[in-house]
């Protein structure tokens, strides 16, 4: 394959654009246009992701602990159809499997995620060697098929033995111990670890809508000091990586940071889509870049504003290696003349959706994700820690022919490519899911994987999309 620098993309991107102007005037040779064909750097890292409860099961196994999704799940009422991850796609026995999978496609890396109560069945307190050997011989057999790993040390699977959970203090500590232990165990082979993924998730969908474990519905006060628990973690959790791993291992974060994306591209919208990003993550991603609480957030907040300690807000700020993006919905902002400056435009009835009810398309989040956050902050990398979607999925004659999710993943692909091709430093895509698995409170009724997940006989079927996917990462180009 001919290489292929980001300049020599850009140049590509500007040859076309002006060849395109030329072509208006009827001019430009067709030819001109072919050399972009939304081609990837060489070493853009393509790859697949999963979650430790989304895919394993084996919720008893080998010592492992209860957490609080299982606590969740066996709750009646909870989870659709009363589903849970005792089973999900067996992956503690069937990881061979997915490897397997993962590298029919071709990728280079794989996304996945530890089970702190495998390590630490009581979230604390003495290793479990059992799990800790489940994870060696996981790296070790990706390792084997020349697949790289990056590791997300929590995936929302708490150990259900830590008192009061994330409303507790003691629990961003216990993470930051845990985290370090385990990357002590696991750097000498995994170089790439994320501490968290999606703050605002295992947060508020838990504490504050109550839609995910454990349910709670709290008051301001107690969500915002939840919230802050969870970016303690994080940043102490950076500090026990880098304190107890290989030198030059890499710390990020997988974050679902809520994207604004400007409802045209002109200079006032997307100066409204920037400033409402900044305040729609002021207690997430903007503390964890800017290392303070914005004046934003704290007036709003008032008097339910966290209980911050001296030296907090050092560790939360500690820096990254790099960031990682989860990037499924826009949130369409448009400039006004009031004293934000933005509005938020609600979605529609009539606006399009994927399976799952929350994820409506707007492939333009794609590249306003990446853009936006490199002005915000100039991380030094980013990668795209999750995309993809759900679809119905039905198997007609043996074959699973997702073109609606082919449509998706091409076009948000494409609006990635162009963040590339701007020259900002986005290095990797992981797609969400190499299969269907556990998706939360939706139990096995929402599928998002690449291949189907017959979950009464665990056979993975090949979807279109599998087919598709592996025929860009092999051209290193969209299809
Ligand atoms: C993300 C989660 C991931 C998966 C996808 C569909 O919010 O991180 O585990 O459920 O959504």
């Amino acid at each position: 394959m001919t290489s292929f620098t980001r300049r020599d993309l850009a140049k590509g991107v500007g040859a076309a654009a002006a060849a395109l102007a030329a072509g208006k005037a009827g001019a430009a040779p067709a030819a001109a246009l072919t050399p972009t064909h939304q081609r990837f750097p060489d070493d853009f890292l393509w790859g697949c992701a999963t979650a430790s409860y989304q895919i394993e099961g084996a919720v008893k196994e080998d010592g492992r602990g209860p957490t609080n999704w299982d606590v969740f799940c066996h709750t009646p009422g909870r989870v659709a159809n009363g589903d849970t991850g005792d089973v999900a796609c067996d992956s503690y026995h069937r990881y061979g499997d997915d490897i397997a999978l993962l590298k029919n496609l071709g990728v280079r890396g794989y996304r996945m995620s530890i089970a702190w109560s495998r390590i630490f069945p009581e979230g604390k307190g003495a290793p479990n060697q059992k799990g800790v050997d489940y994870y060696n011989r996981v790296v070790d057999g990706l390792l084997a098929a020349g697949i790289t790993p990056y590791v997300t040390l929590f995936h929302w699977d708490l150990p259900a033995a830590l008192p009061g959970g994330w409303q507790s203090r003691d629990t961003a500590l216990a993470y930051a111990d845990y985290a370090g232990f385990m990357a002590g165990k696991l750097s000498d082979r995994v170089h790439d670890f994320m501490t968290v993924n999606e703050l605002r998730c295992f947060t508020d969908l838990g504490h504050q809508v109550g839609v995910h474990a454990p349910g709670l519905r709290l008051p301001p006060a107690q969500v915002n000091q939840i919230r802050h628990h969870g970016v303690l973690a994080h940043g102490l959790g950076v500090r026990a990586i880098r304190a107890q791993a290989r030198a030059g291992t890499q710390v990020g974060i997988a974050d679902n940071t809520e994207f604004c994306v400007p409802v045209m591209e002109t200079p006032e919208h997307i100066a409204a889509a920037k400033k409402a990003t900044r305040e729609h993550n002021a207690m997430f991603l903007t503390a964890l870049m800017e290392g303070r609480y914005i004046d934003e957030y704290l007036r709003e907040a008032g008097a339910a504003a966290p209980k911050v300690q001296a030296g907090d807000m050092e560790a939360i700020a500690s820096p990254l290696d790099f960031v990682a993006l989860n990037v499924y919905q826009p949130l369409w902002v448009r400039a006004d003349d009031g004293p934000r400056g933005y509005t938020e435009i609600p979605h529609l009835a009539s606006s399009p959706r994927m399976a799952s009810p929350w994820l409506y398309v707007g492939p333009e989040v794609a590249y306003w994700a990446v853009r936006l956050v490199s002005e915000l902050w100039g991380p030094k990398r980013l990668y795209i820690s999750e995309n993809g979607a759900s679809a119905d999925d039905p198997i007609v004659q043996g074959r699973v022919d997702d073109a609606d999710r082919v449509m998706y993943l091409r076009n948000y692909i494409g609006q990635f490519h162009r963040a590339v091709a701007e020259g900002y430093p986005l290095r990797g895509y992981f797609l969400w899911s190499l299969m269907d698995n556990f998706e939360w409170a939706d139990g096995y009724t929402k599928r998002f994987g690449i291949h189907y997940t017959d979950f009464a006989t665990q056979r993975r079927i090949p979807k279109l999309s599998a087919a598709w996917y592996k025929e860009v990462i092999r051209r290193n180009e969209i299809v």
